[in-house]
């Protein structure tokens, strides 16, 4: 049994950990990737094969103090207009380089909130993707949904063009929490979305909740956990609010002092934690719940879990493109990012190039260590066999790694000659434990020597 005290002096609570949705992991991308990179390993996709793409819209109508999301606010649809014409032009560009056969297995719309989108753009948006690449055979198309942005028309556009999964931002359904983070949602307006949603038959509803909030506490966790499982969804994202100020300026406007304290955010992971598994929904990885037949549910069953910028998935291509100010792409070969402001992505799309300025192509024990990450965020282990068979790893060297990162935590993980492996109390530290993989955290520099 762990306690949290030693779960405190290992770091847990004050560590400003990733949550590796890559490695390297966004910050150490250099501008040493460059728009031909991102076209030759295009390229490179072998025909007939499927892939994923992802579109970002990084536009609001409202700006919730507590969003760290990078998203502009805009009163008007002109500026959202033009932006949509910008992501055309670049799927246009994909077009001419994508290998032939290429279909898509996923399609995901992200932001900001897309939903903004007025139903004719939507329809454009998504008949330019179908000129682009036919979606794959059970692919799926999911879009993320800010329930005060959306209404039937809008609904109508995206089930039309085949949306298959809704993902909505609930965050808390407590009112004083809803003020106090800048984000007013009555629960009638979230129910609203969610009935427009199943009346289209849109097979799977997935949502966002917050724990870690200000005024949060037990009482308050459990009835917005009740009220989110009256609707049933598939899965729910349970991520921990991540208060940065000095990044996210907005959330000055969130007094520090109504904030959880670190023991307190424990227990409210827990408290909502027991309540989906009581409701029998499967534990994914460190922050996700999904109903028993969902695809997560059988993906980790199966070993078949992975991680990628947008959280899980049970998407297994190689290959993730993503399009939009912002996004990241991710190939065998590397990641590559488009610009960041919204202004110089469109110029280069404009001028006709992609607007990749950022990325990491991989090297060295890249590719491997981004696998054993990948393992320990998934599947709260590292098996040695994969390793050694499929990334040429040298199984001792492996069991020497795990011993050190095992000493460093006090001997409260198992490492032996099969793996390292975490006990359910040792969860909570899984992204600590998967820094000590990271060769570009220098902090854990001690462990990045080849292995
Ligand atoms: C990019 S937002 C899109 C959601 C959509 N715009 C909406 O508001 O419903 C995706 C999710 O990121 C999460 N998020 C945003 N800011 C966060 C923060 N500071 N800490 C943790 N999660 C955050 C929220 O749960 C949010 O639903
Ligand atoms: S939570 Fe959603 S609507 Fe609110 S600012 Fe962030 S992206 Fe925009």
């Amino acid at each position: 049994m762990i306690t949290r005290t030693q779960l405190s002096r290992l770091g847990l609570f004050d560590a400003k950990v990733p949550r590796y949705t890559s490695y390297p992991t966004a910050p150490h991308f250099s501008n040493a990737v460059a728009p031909a990179d991102f076209v030759s390993w295009i390229e490179a996709i072998p025909e007939d094969s499927a892939v994923s793409l992802y579109l970002h819209v990084p536009f609001c109508r409202r700006l919730c103090w507590f969003c760290a999301c990078r998203t502009q606010g805009t009163t008007t649809l002109s500026p959202v207009a033009a932006y949509v014409e910008t992501l055309k032009s670049e799927l246009d560009l994909l077009g001419r380089h994508l290998p032939r056969g290429v279909t898509l297995s996923r399609l995901h719309w992200g932001g900001g909130t897309p939903t903004l989108l007025s139903p004719d753009m939507m329809r454009g948006l998504i008949d330019k993707v179908r000129s682009v690449a036919a979606f794959a055979e059970k692919s799926e198309f999911s879009v993320e949904i800010d329930p005060n942005e959306i209404d039937e028309a809008r609904l109508d556009a995206l089930a039309a063009g085949g949306m298959n999964r809704a993902s909505i931002g609930v965050q808390d359904f407590d009112e004083r929490i809803q003020q106090t983070i800048g984000r007013p949602q009555g629960f009638d307006i979230t129910r609203r979305a969610v009935e427009m949603i199943r009346a289209r038959g849109v097979a799977s509803l997935n949502a966002d909740i917050l724990y870690g909030l200000p005024y949060q506490n037990r009482e308050r966790i459990t009835e917005t956990v009740q009220k989110l499982l009256s609707f049933a969804p598939d899965r729910v994202a349970l991520y921990g609010y991540a208060h940065v100020p000095w990044m996210a300026k907005r959330q000055q406007m969130i007094p520090s002092d109504a904030l959880p304290t670190p023991e307190e955010r424990l227990d409210l992971f827990d408290t909502a934690r027991r309540l989906f598994a009581w409701d029998g929904y499967a534990e994914i990885g460190i922050d996700h719940f999904a109903a028993p037949d969902d695809g997560l549910t059988i993906a980790q069953k199966t070993g078949k879990l992975r991680r990628n910028f947008q959280g899980y998935t049970d998407d297994t291509s190689q290959v993730l493109i993503g399009l939009g100010a912002s996004s990241i792409s991710r190939f065998p070969q590397g990641y590559a990012q488009n610009a960041h402001a919204t202004s110089a992505y469109q110029g280069a799309v404009r001028a006709g190039r992609f607007a990749s300025t950022r990325g990491h192509a991989f090297g060295g024990d890249d590719r491997l260590r981004a696998r054993m990450i990948e393992m320990l965020m998934c599947d709260f282990q590292i098996r040695t066999d994969e390793l050694v068979e499929h990334y040429g790893a040298d199984a001792g060297a492996l069991g020497a790694l795990y011993a050190k990162v095992n000493a460093q935590f006090d001997g409260l993980l198992t490492s032996s000659d099969d793996g390292l492996f975490l006990s359910r109390d040792a969860r909570p530290l899984t992204r600590i434990i998967a820094r000590a993989f990271d060769a570009y955290d220098q902090t854990r520099a001690k462990h990045s020597s080849a292995i």
